[in-house]
C-alpha cells in the first residue's frame, strides 16, 4: 500500500506511523525523522534544513522533493511505503503523483489525522524523544516509567527544538497557509480519508486500521 498521512505537527502522525508502518509491513519514511537525522550527523543537508526548521518554517520545496525522490527510489520502497509528513505543501503532492505516475503507480490512500490547536499544543508541549531508538513518549499522556529515559532501549530523552510555543504557533500557521490545501486536493482525486485522532493513541490506530480496511474492502 501506499499511504500518506497528514495532519497539523503533534496530531500524531510519527505515533500512528510506527504501528500503522509495521500493520502494513512497508517502511516508514517520515521527512521530519530524515532532516533531524540530518542535523544531527552535520551534513550540508542539515545544516540548510535547521535553518528553516527552527523557526518552524518549511524546508524548500526543491531540496525537499529530492530528498524524497531518492528514498523513495529505494528497493525497500518499491512495493509501498507510508510518508509521514511529505507532502507538505500543493507543489511537493504534485511532485510525488508525477514521481508515482513515472514509474506506473499512484497513492492508494491519505488519512488526514483531525485534531484541534488546543490538543496540538498540549501534546507538543509534552512531548519526549529518545536520542537512541526515536521513540515518542508524552509526559503526561504515554509517560515513560523513569523520568528522562526510554522504556524501551534506556536512552536519554529530548525535548526538540521546534516545541518551543513560539516556534509551535508559526508551525500551525505554517500548516494551515501551506499544508491544509492538501485535504482539498486529495478529496479531489476521491482519496482522503479523515479521522478523529483525538483519545488515547490504541483507539485511534483503531480507527486508522478501520480506515484501511475499508479501503481494501
Ligand atoms: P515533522 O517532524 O514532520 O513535524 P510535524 O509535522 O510538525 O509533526 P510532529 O512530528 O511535530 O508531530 P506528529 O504529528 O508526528 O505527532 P507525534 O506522533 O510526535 O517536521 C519537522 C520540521 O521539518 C518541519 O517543521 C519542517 O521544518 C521540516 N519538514 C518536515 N517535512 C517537511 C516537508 N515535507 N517539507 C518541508 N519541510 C519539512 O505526537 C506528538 C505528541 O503527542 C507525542 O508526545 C505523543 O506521545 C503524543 N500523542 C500522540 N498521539 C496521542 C494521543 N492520541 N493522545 C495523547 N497524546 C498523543
Amino acid at each position: 500500500m501506499r499511504l500518506v498521512l497528514v495532519g497539523p505537527p503533534g496530531a500524531g502522525k510519527g505515533t500512528q506511523a510506527d504501528f500503522l508502518a509495521a500493520h502494513l509491513s512497508v517502511p516508514k519514511i517520515s521527512t521530519g525523522d530524515i532532516f533531524r537525522a540530518n542535523v544531527s550527523q552535520g551534513t550540508p543537508l542539515g545544516l540548510e534544513a535547521k535553518r528553516y526548521m527552527d523557526s518552524g518554517g518549511l524546508v524548500p520545496d526543491e531540496v525537499t522533493i529530492n530528498m524524497v525522490r531518492e528514498r523513495l527510489a529505494e528497493t525497500d520502497a518499491a512495493d509501498g511505503f507510508l510518508l509521514d509528513g511529505f507532502p507538505r505543501t500543493v507543489p511537493q503532492a504534485v511532485a510525488l503523483d508525477k514521481m508515482l505516475a513515472d514509474n506506473g503507480t499512484s497513492l492508494d490512500l491519505v488519512l488526514e489525522l483531525v485534531v484541534d490547536n488546543d490538543e496540538v499544543i498540549r501534546r507538543l508541549a509534552g512531548r519526549r524523544t529518545c536520542h537512541t531508538c526515536k521513540r515518542i513518549w508524552h509526559i503526561e499522556f504515554d509517560p515513560p516509567t523513569y523520568n528522562g529515559s526510554c522504556d524501551n532501549c534506556g536512552g536519554e530523552l529530548y525535548q526538540r527544538d521546534d516545541d518551543k510555543p513560539e516556534t509551535v504557533a508559526e508551525r500551525l500557521r505554517v500548516y494551515a497557509r501551506d499544508t491544509s490545501p492538501l485535504v482539498d486536493h486529495y478529496a479531489a482525486q476521491g482519496k482522503l480519508v479523515g479521522i478523529d485522532a483525538t483519545g488515547p493513541v490504541e483507539d485511534v490506530t483503531e480507527r486508522a486500521i478501520d480506515a484501511l480496511r475499508s479501503y481494501s474492502a
